[in-house]
């Protein structure tokens, strides 16, 4: 299958990626094995030695993280996929393509096309996911579906009355919906007047006792399939400003062509004090089921297999 390459991929969330550790992962149908150098900056390298092609994530990162011995035969690799010491006699002119990442947003972006146009700057703003200023919950889970029936599942939010009434009533389908573009960015807006919000909710926007509520619901999309989603809900005919916003991340980066990483995460701003970090870590710990915001298991297109943050060193 072909796929966009010159665009920024998540690879990773960087607390998957410990210092000395190796993390195999398939992205775009290749293998990886991502790995922190000596600096502690990520790195990525196609995951097969050129000898006999064993997966170098099985060998060892030799001073923690300069180079990668080869668990076949023993040769070594550096950061950028050199061969820079042979075991058996002379260094032979062999190397392993290395790929640019970089640790942005608590996440490790992978750029697969042209290296030339890999430039940082072009990564989406998920500066609510940035950890100085934000305590960060995130987990991954495979899909076993093609990815952008994710971002459709994400953009088109009109089925959350009947999968996640949780979350939803009927006037959401009966809510005013708006798609725009932004230069390469789009926009999925829901705004959603004078709805009586289940009780859950209801508490957790903070509304008045009996109150009705305005709500809204905007996604933004940027390639391949990078979103956020704010949700928000304030009492029926006051200004927005005065409401309550949660926002989350929801990134996927195929696998293969029927299998997709879904990356999504919350954050709460450090300015909440300590609670920040308390309401993070109690959502790690037990985070909403992702499911909540997806299609039911039956559906052909929603199949998953949870795999979470925290994993080892190897990615499946
Ligand atoms: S396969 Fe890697 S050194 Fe032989
Ligand atoms: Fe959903």
């Amino acid at each position: 299958m072909s796929y966009l390459r010159n665009t920024w991929y998540v690879a990773a969330w960087a607390k998957e990626l410990k210092k000395g550790v190796m993390l195999r992962r398939r992205l775009l149908d290749e293998f990886y094995v991502l790995f922190r150098d000596n600096d502690g900056q990520p790195r990525a390298l196609v995951d097969r030695c050129p000898h006999r092609f064993a997966p170098l994530s099985m060998g060892k990162l030799i001073g923690e993280g300069a180079a990668i011995q080869c668990p076949y035969h023993g040769l070594r690799f550096d950061v950028e996929g050199r061969c820079i010491h042979n075991p058996h006699g002379k260094v032979p002119p062999a190397r392993t393509p290395a790929l640019t990442v970089v640790e942005k947003f608590s996440a490790i972006w992978i750029w697969m096309g042209e290296p030339t146009l890999a430039d940082a700057t072009l990564i989406p703003d998920f500066s609510f996911l940035s950890p100085d200023a934000h305590a960060v919950s995130c987990e991954m889970i495979i899909i076993e579906s093609h990815f952008e029936l994710e971002s459709d599942n994400i953009l088109d939010l009109s089925h959350i009355e009947y999968i996640h009434p949780l979350f939803s009533s009927e006037a959401v389908s009966a809510g005013e919906y708006e798609c725009t573009t932004e230069g390469d960015t789009v926009w999925s807006k829901r705004h959603i007047p004078n709805d009586t919000l289940p009780t859950f909710l209801h508490e957790a926007f903070g509304l008045p006792r009996g109150a009705k509520a305005d709500r809204w619901l905007n996604v933004r999309w940027n390639a391949p399939a990078c979103m956020a989603l704010w949700a928000g809900a304030v009492e029926r005919g006051k200004p927005r400003e005065n409401g309550n916003e949660s926002v989350g991340a929801h990134l996927f980066t195929p696998e293969t062509a029927n299998t997709t990483h879904y990356f999504f995460a919350a954050s709460f701003p450090r300015s909440l004090g300590t609670i920040a970090q308390e309401l993070a870590d109690t959502r790690s710990q037990s985070p909403s089921d992702p499911r909540a915001c997806s299609l039911p298991k039956t559906s052909p297109s929603s199949k998953r297999r949870r795999r979470t943050c925290s994993a080892g060193n190897s990615g499946r």
